[in-house]
């Protein structure tokens, strides 16, 4: 996934709007991460496209963004339809969240062969118990009453052991591919150019580094299978074949990445939420059953992913009454098509009784979340052994602090204070 959020570089291009850019430049803002909403806003009501001064186009409406996404002109590879560059980066394969059809299909239906229906039809739900007894395991090893970081104790840990058991990633390197993962998708900001460019050759270096670790996973499980989503890729016998070295390593990168940073901040901003609504918590716990309902709001009102910036123009493409020129970036604003009043009604509101859930969270299109199962159930069981189990919980700091990256939006940490902790026999 592409998640860096540095403009492309280049001079200001004619028809770029100084209003929408410097509102742009607003979010991109680590001080305005707290509450991103009035700005999206702001562009959305103005024109729900608009090209910013880097040429760019920023699309922030819920039809629009619809429109866009089913496309096949609004390629996800960074290099269709350009002469100029030879290969992907660091000689790796693009992993397929940047491909194209026919390729990107290919490459999904080999992966979800072990990972979901048809081929591997339940697997998810049997993850159930493992991820009850992990989130079971981190609330009790919180102190008896106080406060903790829910982050670091809880939102972090659970969806990266879960995505380790799901790959075959042994759970004490998490050290290890922690540091590359942050590497590759939160790098420090950049002050001056030639730091952005040492921090391109950290990142690149990472996803190097990050690639040779996981390709002697695989190597480990060649002929030896051991039920996990790497000794599958590596011993395909479907009818498309395994998939080269190069797609498998960039395959399980993406799902390394992928598989924990989102859920991560999906559980921090679930609780979060619910902790600023106690009538919604208090009816959520009255009442178990709605937890689905509860998540498709959270997801909606507080997506982790707020906006992705990697797709391509390939032909001049009509939006509304804007033409996207060939050759343009286009960057989709999922977070604020997820509160577009064109589509929801009062949309600021948590209103997890609403019934039009077709929220843009987990994306839309053929490249719409691949781990959107997992990550549902993860985040709900999470959120429902939490609350479950402390007993008194309130937020300590609100706002809380922010993660710098406003691509994939979270707080880096959510102190919470609590009076005592149920023991997890008392759950029903
Ligand atoms: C709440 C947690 C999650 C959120 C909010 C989320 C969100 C998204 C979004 C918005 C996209 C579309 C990106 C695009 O259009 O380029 C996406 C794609 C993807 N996600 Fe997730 N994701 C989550 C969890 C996961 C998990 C747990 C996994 C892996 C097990 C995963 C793997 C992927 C992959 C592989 C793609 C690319 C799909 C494709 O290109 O066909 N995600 N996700």
């Amino acid at each position: 996934m592409n998640t860096s959020p540095e403009p492309r570089p280049g001079c200001p291009v004619a028809g770029g709007s100084p209003a929408a850019s410097a509102t742009w430049d607003r979010f991109l803002d680590h001080d305005n991460r707290y509450d991103p909403y009035p700005l999206y806003a702001r562009l959305r009501d103005t024109a729900p496209v608009q090209r910013l001064d880097d040429g760019a186009f920023l699309i922030t409406g819920y039809d629009e963004i619809l429109q866009v996404v089913h496309d096949p002109h609004i390629s996800s590879d960074p290099l269709a339809g350009r002469d100029d560059v030879a290969d992907a980066g660091p000689g790796l394969t693009a992993a397929f969240v940047m491909q194209d059809p026919p390729v990107h299909d290919r490459l999904r239906r080999q992966t979800m062969r072990h990972f979901g229906p048809p081929h591997h039809a339940g697997y998810i739900d049997s993850l159930r118990a493992d991820i009850t007894r992990t989130a079971t395991a981190l609330i009790d090893a919180f102190p008896a009453s106080g406060t903790v970081d829910l982050v670091e104790a809880f939102a972090y840990p659970l969806p990266v052991m879960m995505i380790c058991d799901v790959l075959g990633v042994p759970h004490e390197d998490e050290p290890r591919f922690h540091a590359w993962s942050m590497a590759i998708i939160a790098p420090p900001e950049a002050t001056t150019p030639e730091e952005a460019e040492a921090l391109q050759g950290e990142a690149s270096a990472a996803t190097r580094e990050l690639g040779a670790y996981l390709a002697h996973l695989a190597e480990v499980r060649r002929g030896t299978p051991q039920g996990d989503l790497l000794s599958g890729l590596v011993n395909d016998d479907g009818a498309e074949g395994p998939m080269s070295a190069s797609e498998m390593i960039s395959t399980t990168i993406m799902l390394l990445i992928g598989g924990h940073e989102t859920t991560v901040n999906m559980i921090a901003n679930g609780a979060l939420t619910l902790l600023r609504h106690p009538e919604e918590l208090d009816r959520l716990r009255t009442d178990p059953s709605t937890m689905p309902r509860v998540f498709e709001e959270l997801l909606r009102l507080e997506p982790p992913a707020q906006v992705t910036p990697k797709y391509i123009a390939l032909e001049d493409v009509l939006v509304g009454d804007v033409t996207i020129t060939r050759g343009s970036p286009v960057w989709v604003a999922w977070a604020a098509a997820n509160r577009d009043p064109r589509h929801f009604a009062d949309p600021d509101r948590f209103d997890p009784l609403r019934e039009n859930r077709d929220h843009l969270g987990f994306g839309a299109g053929i490249h719409a979340c691949f781990g959107a199962p997992l990550a549902r159930l993860e985040t709900q069981i999470a959120l429902a052994e939490l609350f479950s189990r402390l007993v008194d919980v309130r937020l300590v700091e609100d706002p809380p602090p922010y993660r710098r990256n406003p691509l994939l939006r979270g707080p880096s940490r959510l102190d919470i204070s609590f009076g005592r902790v149920l023991p997890a026999a008392t759950v029903s």
